[in-house]
């Protein structure tokens, strides 16, 4: 093996030699221990596992002070005999005090001493939330991507955390899907900038072993692209679609070194990527050069036999085994069952060394050995409260997250001595800022909406009025609709009708908000329209209506500051869609980078398009407004050896100060396989004053110009490139220029 070979993961020599000591010293059980991973189950009248817990809490099954309850009264088995006994190798968990107690287990009681790897879902944050990465992408700001990482990985640490089922990298086209909160967007170049950042921030402080953790990049593959948008489908495509859109981020995550990797739990063309040799062998640890090891998602192992691919817990145990999964995460099937599969020689010797490697490698590199424990001062100071520096950062990525969709008759920015009508149930709700997949969080961090307008100041009545779930009270209504002199209306979605399994056949405004917008509308007062929301919605008739609106997304404990401070003009919005959002819901899936079809949507009837519907998206990918305006000139494209060198001037057309996300496109217009209409290849965040222009540009490396084929073979094909700069994947300047390699 090559031991850490990634950027990030060298083992020294003298680690190399420790991984193999230990490994020459252990018993086949003890060898599949470190294979199992367990989680606490809730005993008594609760019984369900921890990982359900967690399910049950992300999909608003359970509230989240029910959890605190449960988990700090309820009898748990946290599986100590198991770990006294050599047969666990990880546990889930976030309680420090818990850590440190099952650390001392394994480290001080076992025979050979080796630290548990505790892994948790802190996907955008643990206490201080950061915005869900959906929304988070949409700021094109890789500095933060990584800053909010490293963050993240301090505060895991500090909580005995030391691997992190993250970053999320799917990249997901149809906003049905549920999960979509949880990545960064539609796009393959965006979301591998994204996974490159996230990877650098959560591993790559080494200074000290409270800085780093080991990253878990997910869902190994393609769980995107699940058909209908329906979480656990079934997946089917072409090599060359696997390799260009689904792949990369992968890819990018293994070549800045990510210590682990999830299984996916769908199948790929009949395979569950959970027994998928080809997959895990041939493409992950093979071609793209994964160093640590792979985690199946929570029972996968067990739902094979379920896909109908396994015969029983036994058979699915030995075909993911040797597949080249090297730990079980949940189904005890490992535990049960592999010692009998080596025994009968249905599964090598080689195949458990190796995962076990693999596993030791990781917990080696991560300083596990020498430093198990949380120090007590670091437990102590988190139950003061968090840092200041966390909220600030907390604030600042909410605030770069807020994407302007529509500003008519400029009422945005707000005048502060305007009295506020705040309408909505999501406005004054802690839960609904958090979003999909935070846990860890407290109450007394979270600044909602109602309150980020008080804390700024403003002379705000609020109205609860109506929400997602339903509920219209209409003398609430009345009121709001009479007293303020500008109204503004907090819609969308609560957390759990996004992340996982809460995919929806329907993408517009739930509930009766549109009714409730209507009526806003009528009273004749100023409307601003801010939209909480995990997935893209489709939302026609509110562009249609609505004057003013805002994507707000769910930003985090600090949403609340940085919505009134967006709104107050104190921050003008930058951030820009990182997935098209649809008119209606029958165009999902939807992406700006669609293959070129031979009838591209026009005015003839006979080409790509709906008889009742616009082909194109409503706000496309990468679309968002400022309070100033930016126009784009003098696009020049000059081929040098190695590259295309372009440049592109912005200019503040506008009378304040703005940030820009320039975004740079390319199409390959004439190749051996048909060609997305257009891919993103670069962006850059420009800052400009009023009246300011500046030149940007980039290099577009010629050997990031090809694409792989049906044989998963990388092509530079010669020929005619189009290429295209401006502020959104739809309002682009263009040149053409023809390329040889
Ligand atoms: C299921 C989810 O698919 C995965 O993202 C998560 O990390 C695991 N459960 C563990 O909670």
């Amino acid at each position: 093996m090559n031991y850490m070979g990634g950027k990030k993961m060298k083992l020294t020599g003298e680690q190399q030699k420790k991984v193999e000591s230990i490994l020459s010293q252990m018993t086949l059980e003890e060898k599949i221990g470190q294979m199992n991973q367990e989680s606490p189950s809730i005993v008594g009248g609760f019984d369900v596992p921890f990982s359900e817990l967690i399910e049950m809490l992300t999909d608003g099954r359970l509230a989240q002070e029910e959890f605190e309850r449960l988990m700090s009264t309820a009898k748990q088995d946290f599986h100590e005999e198991e770990i006294r006994a050599g047969l666990v190798g990880s546990v889930m968990g976030n309680d420090p005090r818990k850590a440190n107690e099952l650390q001392k287990i394994a480290v001080e009681e076992t025979r050979l001493g080796i630290p548990l790897i505790i892994g948790f879902d802190v996907i955008h944050g643990l206490r201080s939330v950061f915005p869900i990465a959906i929304a988070e992408a949409g700021s094109f700001d890789d500095a933060l991507f990584e800053e909010t990482a490293r963050m993240v990985a301090k505060e895991s640490r500090a909580h005995g955390i030391s691997w992190n089922f993250a970053p999320m990298i799917d990249v997901a086209r149809d906003s049905r899907w549920g999960r979509v909160s949880e990545g960064p967007g539609e796009d393959t170049f965006l979301g591998s900038r994204f996974a490159r950042a996230k990877i650098r921030g959560l591993q790559g402080d080494t200074s000290d072993t409270g800085n780093y953790v080991a990253a878990c990049t997910k869902h190994y593959i393609c769980y995107g692209a699940c058909e209908g948008g329906r979480d656990y489908n079934t997946t089917s495509m072409s090599t060359s679609q696997l390799y260009n859109v689904y792949l990369p981020t992968f890819r990018a995550a293994m070549e800045e070194g990510a210590a682990t990797v999830m299984a996916a739990f769908n199948d790929l063309n009949g395979v569950p990527c959970t027994v998928n040799e080809y997959l895990l062998r041939d493409v992950l640890k093979k071609e793209l050069g994964l160093d640590g090891f792979v985690v199946s998602d929570a029972n996968a192992i067990k739902e094979c036999v379920i896909h109908g691919i396994a015969a029983d817990d036994a058979d699915a145990g030995v075909q993911a085994a040797i597949a080249g999964m090297d730990m079980d995460m949940g189904t005890h099937i490992y535990k049960d069952h592999l010692k009998a599969a080596v025994e009968s020689g249905k599964v090598s010797m080689e195949v458990i060394d190796e995962a076990v490697r693999r596993i030791l490698s990781v917990k080696v590199w991560l300083g596990l050995f020498e430093h198990p424990y949380v120090p007590e001062e670091v437990i102590e100071a988190y139950e003061k409260g968090i840092p200041a520096e966390h909220a600030a950062l907390a604030r600042k990525a909410a605030e770069e997250s807020i994407v302007l969709l529509k500003n008519d008759g400029a009422v945005l920015p707000l005048d502060k001595s305007r009295r506020i009508s705040l309408v909505g149930t999501l406005a004054d709700s802690a839960d609904e800022v958090t979003g999909a997949w935070a846990m860890g969080w407290k109450k007394e961090d979270c600044v909602t909406i109602l309150d980020g307008f008080k804390n700024a100041g403003a002379n705000v009545s609020y109205y609860p009025c109506g929400g997602p779930e339903g509920n219209l009270n209409e003398e609430e209504l009345a009121a709001a609709c009479k007293d303020g002199d500008v109204i503004v209306a907090i819609v969308g979605e609560t957390t759990a009708m996004s992340g996982e399994a809460s995919s929806k056949a329907d993408i517009t405004l739930p509930g009766r908000q549109r009714e409730m917008l209507a009526k806003l509308i009528a009273s004749g007062k100023p409307v601003v329209t801010v939209f909480m929301n995990g997935r893209p919605l489709a939302l026609g008739w509110e562009a249609e209506h609505l004057p003013v609106m805002v994507e707000a997304w769910h930003l985090g404990i600090q949403m609340g500051n940085a919505v009134a401070s967006v709104l107050y003009g104190e921050v003008a919005p930058s951030a820009k869609l990182s997935s098209s959002f649809p008119y209606v819901n029958g165009q999902c899936p939807l992406y700006y980078n669609h293959p070129s079809t031979g009838r591209p949507a026009g005015k003839s009837k006979f080409t790509s398009k709906y008889l009742d519907a616009p082909a194109e998206a409503l706000f496309p990918f990468g679309y968002g407004l400022s309070y100033t305006t930016f126009a784009y000139s003098d696009l020049r494209v000059e081929e040098k050896k190695d590259c295309l060198e372009i440049s592109v001037k912005i200019a503040n057309t506008g009378e304040r100060a703005g940030v820009e996300a320039a975004q740079l496109y390319m199409q390959d217009v004439t190749a051996s396989l048909v060609r997305p209409v257009k891919e993103l290849k670069g962006y850059k965040r420009v800052a400009l004053e009023a009246g300011e222009e500046k030149e940007v540009s980039f290099v577009l490396a010629k050997k990031d110009m090809g694409f792989y084929d049906n044989a998963g073979n990388y092509r530079l094909e010669d020929g005619l490139f189009r290429i295209c700069a401006g502020a959104n994947s739809r309002d682009l300047l263009e040149e053409e220029i023809t390329v040889r390699f």
